[in-house]
């Protein structure tokens, strides 16, 4: 079997502990090297990681490599030219979340991807467990009827991240939108069939982070926390339906956590995760559909779908057309409360 030669390019979190333990688990995969801009660390990386090739400088790993496939992991200003080089190089691409940091950025992705017949994906994980699956399923038999409300919540209540460069704008191109809330507005706009949004209004607020510096993911520095610590939006779809967003890094809430979408059909409703569909009848308080835990699987299994395709079977991912569009949603979300004006799409 010739196996395809894989490059990881960022050597951090989401590197180790979501691509390369998934592409180990894969006896089609040679993982061949990883590129990360600091040599101590790229180093210490590949030597933990049992990878035999390391460089700070990626277009000595594609002269030397010529790899097949390339995961970018990356902080998100970096996977624009990241994804571009991998895709002008003739690799398969499997990039995390966000696509970029505009969705200029995204579209040109999406162009030079068609151009070279490259595979070019994100790591919109969530849209792969079996709750939406099984979800998208109900909503496609009528099972809600018509949805005219959607909740997408991605909410912390102190989880500012204290690693890598989440609080610096310029780097990650905004806060807990584009690093959480684009999660569940993939999941919702998947399970929806990515309806057409006409136009968008937001708001967005730095009350926590540039006043504590200490959370339940860390510490960071409050005089360079330049990110919204939570943004509250509608984004207004076609024939008249709504979503409402709410997202936040810190957020005086009751809860942790919650990263949840919830649908309100004319029929039922239902929320995500877990899926879960309820109605009533005749005065009763009736369940359709009950999982108790939300599928924890859904990381693996974004990896294994885009291996799968790959290798050129027929499955979803998360494709550079979605990823442009849920990437012009963000922007506009981000210039409606940057302006305090609604935004048309
Ligand atoms: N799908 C998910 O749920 C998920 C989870 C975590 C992170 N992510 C995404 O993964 C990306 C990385 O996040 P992380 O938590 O692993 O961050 P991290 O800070 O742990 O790692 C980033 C790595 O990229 C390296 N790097 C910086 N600039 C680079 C460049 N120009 N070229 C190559 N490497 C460079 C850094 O040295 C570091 O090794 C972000 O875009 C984040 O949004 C996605």
């Amino acid at each position: 079997m010739t196996k395809k030669k894989v490059a990881i390019i960022g050597a951090g979190q989401v590197a180790e502990k979501v691509h390369i333990s998934y592409y180990r688990t894969r006896e089609e995969i040679d993982l061949v090297a990883a590129v990360s801009p600091n040599f101590e660390r790229v180093k210490a990386f590949a030597e933990r990681n049992g990878i035999p090739n390391y460089y700070t400088n990626e277009d000595d790993m594609y002269i030397t490599e010529k790899p097949d496939i390339v995961s970018i992991c990356t902080p998100n200003k970096f996977h624009y030219e990241n994804v571009i080089k991998a895709l002008e190089n003739g690799c398969d691409v499997i990039c995390e979340k966000p696509p970029a940091i505009s969705a200029e950025e995204a579209s040109e992705m999406k162009r030079v991807a068609e151009k070279n017949k490259c595979l070019l994906t994100y790591d919109f994980h969530h849209r792969f467990a079996d709750d939406v699956k099984l979800l998208k399923e109900k909503v496609l038999d009528g099972v809600l009827g018509d949805i005219y409300v959607v909740k997408v919540k991605a909410l912390r209540r102190c989880g500012i991240p204290g690693w890598g460069t989440f609080t610096n704008k310029e780097v990650q191109g905004g806060g807990p939108l584009i690093d959480l809330g684009i999660h569940m507005l993939d999941a919702a706009l998947y399970v929806m069939d990515f309806p057409k949004v006409e136009s968008v209004t937001a708001k967005m607020f730095q009350k926590i982070g540039t006043k504590k510096s200490h959370g339940t993911l860390g510490e960071w520095n409050p005089d360079k926390f330049g990110v919204e610590d939570s943004l509250f939006g509608f984004i207004e779809l076609e024939g008249g339906r709504l979503i409402q967003i709410e997202t936040s890094f810190a957020l005086n809430m009751k809860e942790t956590s919650i990263m949840n979408v919830e649908f309100f059909g004319d029929q039922a409703g239902a929320t995500l995760f877990p899926a879960q569909i309820y109605k009533d009848e005749k005065g009763e308080l009736v369940s359709l559909l009950n999982r108790e835990e939300a599928d924890p699987e859904r990381h693996q299994k974004s990896m294994a779908a885009f291996v799968d395709k790959c290798l050129g079977e027929d499955v979803m991912v998360a494709n550079a057309e979605q990823g442009y569009i849920i990437q012009r949603l963000v922007e506009a979300l981000y210039q409606s409360a940057e302006k305090g004006e609604r935004i048309s799409l």
